[in-house]
């Protein structure tokens, strides 16, 4: 099922960029992508599960559905979609950057998105969470 996913995602990637320059919608161009002082501030629910087995499991199967075709299965940002993407670039969930970032502030920009970062409101709040805790755990 993987393939098929992966590629009707890049395809609705492909079809929502085409559609962005038609409007003459202008990207966000990079620089500071910040979250409000309240969304930094929220506590992660499920902050004790980073090393859950069973949880990230979970997630695992959310990122493959949801974020690989962007960010890739190492989550480095170099899925397959990345290279069709204007910068700024799917983030490597594994910099820097992001390991600094609150779990707050993560979840509230997988639930908000920005430019080609779709908003994944639609998933549950605890799935969101879970995908803060897979993140992490990528950040070894
Ligand atoms: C269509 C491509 C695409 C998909 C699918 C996608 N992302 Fe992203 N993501 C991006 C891009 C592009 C950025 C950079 C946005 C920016 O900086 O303006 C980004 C940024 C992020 C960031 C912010 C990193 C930071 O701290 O600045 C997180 C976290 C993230 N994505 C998580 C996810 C998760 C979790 C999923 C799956 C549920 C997902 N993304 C799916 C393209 C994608």
């Amino acid at each position: 099922m993987g393939t098929v996913r992966r590629s009707v995602t890049a395809a609705i990637a492909a079809t929502a960029l085409v559609a962005g320059s038609a409007a003459g919608v202008v990207w966000a161009q990079g620089g500071d992508w910040k979250a409000p002082a309240d969304a930094k501030a929220t506590k992660n629910p499920l902050a004790d599960k980073k090393t859950d087995k069973a949880l990230l499991a979970e997630a695992k199967k959310l990122v493959e559905t949801n974020c690989v075709t962007c960010h890739g299965a190492d989550g480095k940002g170099t899925g397959p979609a990345a290279s069709a993407l204007p910068p700024p670039k799917p983030a490597d969930w594994t910099s820097a950057k992001v390991k600094a970032e609150t779990d707050g502030e993560l979840f509230w920009k997988i639930a908000n998105g920005r430019g080609a970062m779709p908003p994944w409101k639609h998933l549950p709040d605890n799935d969101r969470w879970k995908l803060v805790d897979y993140i992490r755990s990528l950040q070894k």
